[in-house]
Order: C-alpha cells, then sequence, then structure tokens
C-alpha cells in the first residue's frame, strides 16, 4: 500500500440551477440476493409481506454498480463509466426528449446512455480517436432502453433501474411472486414474452479505425450553429476554439 487507503468508491456531485425546483425522480433497483441461493440478502425480520416487489429505493450509496473490469466491455479510454451507471443518474434527473450535456465525454458513455434512454445528447471531447470512437457507437444505438411507454436500465439482460412512479404501469410485465413474502426466495421476474433490449457489444478491435479518414465538417464550437437545437440531424463537427485547442463535439436527437 502507499500512502493513502485504496479508494473503493467513485464520489458523484450533484448540482442544480435552482435552489428548489429541479427534477430529481425516485428510482428503485432490485432487492438484493444470495448469489448462490438466492435468498433476499437482507434480513426483513417479520416485515417480509410489506416489500416492494420489484426492489427498495435507491439510496445515495450505490452498491450495485462496479467499475468496468474486463478489458473487452471497455474502449482504449482509461476512465470510461459504466454505462448502467450514466442510466441511473439520466433517469434520476432527465425525461424523455431533454437534452443530456456531456462537456468531457470521453468515449461517449453519456451519450449512449441518453440515446438509448430516448433523450437528446451533445458531447464535447477533446481527443478526436474519442470522438470518433463515440459517434461510431452511437450510430448503433437505438432508443429502446423501455418496457411498454417506461424507460428503465438493463444490465446483463436484467432491469437494474426503474422509476418508483413508472411501477404502477411497469408491474403488468412482471411475475410477482404472491404472496409477496415469498419474494425471500423468489425473485420479480419479466413476462415470457417481454422484449429485453440486445446490449451493444462494441469490442476495442473494432475501435482501430482509420480516424484521419474519419469524415469531419469543420465549424466553429460555441456558436448558434453547434447549439441550433431546431436542426434535427446529428452533426459531427470537428471544431477549433480560440485558444488552438481542437475540440470535436457531436450531438443528436431522434
Ligand atoms: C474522465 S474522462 C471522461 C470519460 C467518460 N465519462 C467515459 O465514460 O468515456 C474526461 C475526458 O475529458 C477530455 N477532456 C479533458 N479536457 C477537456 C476539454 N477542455 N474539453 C473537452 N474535453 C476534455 C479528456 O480527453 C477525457 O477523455
Amino acid at each position: 500500500m502507499g500512502k493513502s487507503l485504496q479508494p473503493g468508491h467513485y464520489g458523484i456531485l450533484f448540482y442544480t440551477k435552482e435552489a428548489k425546483g429541479a427534477k430529481i425522480y425516485e428510482l428503485r433497483h432490485p432487492h438484493k440476493r444470495d448469489r448462490k441461493q438466492g435468498y433476499l440478502w437482507k434480513d426483513y425480520g417479520g416485515k417480509k409481506d410489506g416489500l416492494h416487489p420489484f426492489g427498495p429505493l435507491i439510496s445515495d450509496v450505490w452498491t450495485d454498480i462496479h467499475r468496468i473490469k474486463h478489458n473487452s466491455k471497455r474502449d482504449p479510454h482509461p476512465c470510461q463509466l459504466p454505462l448502467h451507471l450514466m442510466d441511473r443518474l439520466i433517469l434520476m434527473t432527465t425525461d424523455k426528449n431533454d437534452i443530456v450535456l456531456d462537456p468531457f465525454s470521453g468515449t461517449g458513455t453519456t451519450a449512449i446512455s441518453a440515446k438509448r434512454l430516448g433523450r437528446n445528447y451533445i458531447g464535447f471531447e477533446l481527443d478526436k480517436k474519442y470522438s470518433d470512437i463515440s459517434q461510431e457507437k452511437l450510430e448503433q444505438v437505438v432508443p429502446n432502453f423501455k418496457i411498454g411507454e417506461s424507460w428503465v436500465s438493463f444490465y446483463l439482460r436484467d432491469i437494474v433501474t426503474i422509476r418508483n412512479n413508472d411501477w404502477e404501469t411497469l408491474q403488468q410485465y412482471f411475475n410477482i411472486p404472491n404472496p409477496v413474502r415469498s419474494i425471500d426466495y423468489q425473485k420479480t421476474s419479466l413476462k415470457k414474452g417481454v422484449a429485453i433490449p440486445k446490449e451493444i457489444e462494441y469490442h476495442t478491435e473494432k475501435n482501430n479505425i482509420e480516424f484521419e479518414q474519419t469524415m469531419v465538417k469543420k465549424i466553429p464550437l460555441f456558436t448558434e450553429k453547434i447549439l441550433d437545437f431546431s436542426e434535427k440531424n446529428k452533426v459531427a463537427a470537428y471544431a477549433a476554439t480560440t485558444n488552438h485547442i481542437r475540440l470535436n463535439a457531436y450531438k443528436g436527437y431522434e
């Protein structure tokens, strides 16, 4: 060990423009279970009848989302975030068709999550290589992270985040253990025939694209052009800023 403790958490700071009235939705995640036996991880004592069939409300400590451990699941970027982490933040703070901006977008995790959840997105990235990877991946993404009319986050073919106020309409798509206390050993699962969207597998080998040949449109950043939200098609901009840093930007609308 060095001079400090091994970091075991990732802090997320939450700021709003207004002190009151900012969008923030309550979320739920599935009940945590023992991986071998499948029993509920927590002992709710005699209170199992009162459990929510999907899972508990999400608190400000998230222990069910881990950093990306396998190289096969990551792009050549040192600090790429898990997509389902961004899904959770986007579900918590935005609605369908809202615009999600990531000014340090790396390989596009935020934009991909926004697009698959039916949101619009804008990304800025200093490194053209990362911006190219983002746009290549974004081409393959469709806004299909939903069950019925509710947007949800999937990970490894399971739902990992829902909005609390969507449960009323979502529950028709689930087999809910009856009586509820049998949730202790029986999972609430999606009914047969409910379509689960395929997660895009994006391998690093594929990222070895010929960056110099990527078609880019040179336009100045921070002008009406790039922030013109009425423009319906995707714009890939390879722009020059006043301080001579070349900044890559992209945005997407459905
Ligand atoms: C922490 S990484 C973001 C990773 C991203 N969340 C992901 O999952 O891929 C920060 C990114 O910001 C970019 N960056 C740094 N300074 C920047 C600037 N002034 N403008 C735009 N991008 C910048 C870096 O190139 C780096 O890719």
